[in-house]
């Protein structure tokens, strides 16, 4: 792509004006932007660069490995992989059940994590994020309606005072569809290009109610056998994102000969442009049994499945 390869070279002597001889630390979610912001600072900066992989706990299944591999083998960039679940589960138990103390918890510990490993090297000068365009304005207002926050966005705006740290936000201009274009460009393999988007707090807002490592546990079981049987489907890169959400709520069913008193899980997918408007996808029937036969049959916890039929808006995508 003429523009994208263009646009790749100006970033970087961007970056490089930027940051002079400075080190930056960048962290790596798991996701397409920050892996994308990563290997485009990598090329502009060398060993300037330090890739920090937070492991909060609330990653989906294999999530973590996969990006470690990514990084390690597959681009050579050294990574710290910090095991931070510990941290994060305590204090999001603390958080209780509210929405916005649990993503301003989490980004806050992110902040922690990153001045930590900043003094390991003996300081950094920056923190590089895949903050892109519709974070920033999502985190500000609503699709040009009035100045109010739906959601503090983990990564945009909530950066303590007390971080010295200067941001550096190659993607800032860009819209997902342009990362995945550039993700191309820097040679980032096809499978990760085309991942769904998958947000910083991870799971713990697909997780409504208070956070528990068993509840964490249900739900990537379940998160996995829907993701599968969407990828069966052939479903995967028509739709933007799925995931499931774990509700809060019991409700009663059988099996066998016995009463079971087990979660509910929600099923989300969503078709989107730029994760700014969204449609809910409509799946067939068939499909929507056959995968709510397998969570139910497959994971201990879950008793009933029910599919989210809202759009956004009026809904959000993620649950919280
Ligand atoms: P909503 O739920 O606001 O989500 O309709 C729009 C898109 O943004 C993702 N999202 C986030 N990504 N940090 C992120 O990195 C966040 O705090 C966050 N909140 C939502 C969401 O997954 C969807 O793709």
């Amino acid at each position: 792509d003429w523009s994208m390869s263009a646009y790749r070279a100006e970033m970087q002597k961007k970056i490089r004006d930027q940051v002079g001889s400075g080190r930056v630390i960048c962290g790596l979610s798991g996701g397409v932007d920050s892996a994308v912001a990563a290997v485009l600072i990598h090329e502009a900066i060398g060993d300037q660069l330090t890739c920090v992989f937070v492991d909060h706990g609330l990653m989906r299944m294999n999530e973590a490995e996969e990006v470690v591999r990514l990084f390690r083998d597959h681009y050579n960039i050294p990574l710290v992989h910090v095991e931070a679940e510990e941290l994060f589960l305590s204090e999001l138990a603390k958080c209780g059940s509210d929405p916005e103390a649990k993503r301003k918890t989490i980004g806050r510990l992110f902040i922690d994590v990153f001045d930590a490993e900043a003094a390991k090297i003996g300081g950094a000068d920056f923190l590089a994020q895949g903050t892109l365009y519709p974070d920033v304005i999502e985190s500000v207002s609503f699709s040009g309606g009035p100045s109010v926050t739906i959601k503090s966005h983990h990564n945009v705006g909530g950066l303590p005072e007390r971080m010295k740290m200067k941001l550096v936000e190659p993607l800032r201009e860009l819209f997902k569809d342009e990362v995945r274009v550039l993700g191309r460009e820097l040679g980032l393999p096809e499978a990760f290009v085309g991942r769904h988007p998958f947000p910083g707090p991870g799971l713990a807002i697909r997780c409504p109610g208070e956070i528990t490592k068993e509840k964490l546990d249900i739900l990537r079981k379940a998160d996995a056998i829907y993701l599968d049987e969407i990828r069966k489907a052939g479903l995967y890169d028509v739709i933007w994102q799925a995931f499931a959400v774990l509700l809060p709520v019991r409700t009663v069913g059988v099996m066998g000969d016995y009463r079971t008193y087990d979660h509910v899980c929600a099923l989300r997918a969503v078709t989107s442009v730029d994760g700014m408007t969204a449609d809910f996808y409509p799946y067939d029937m068939a499909f929507l049994g056959r995968t709510a036969t397998r969570i139910i049959n497959e994971v201990k916890g879950i008793n009933r499945v029910v599919y989210d039929v809202t759009s956004k808006p009026p809904g959000t995508i993620e649950w919280e």
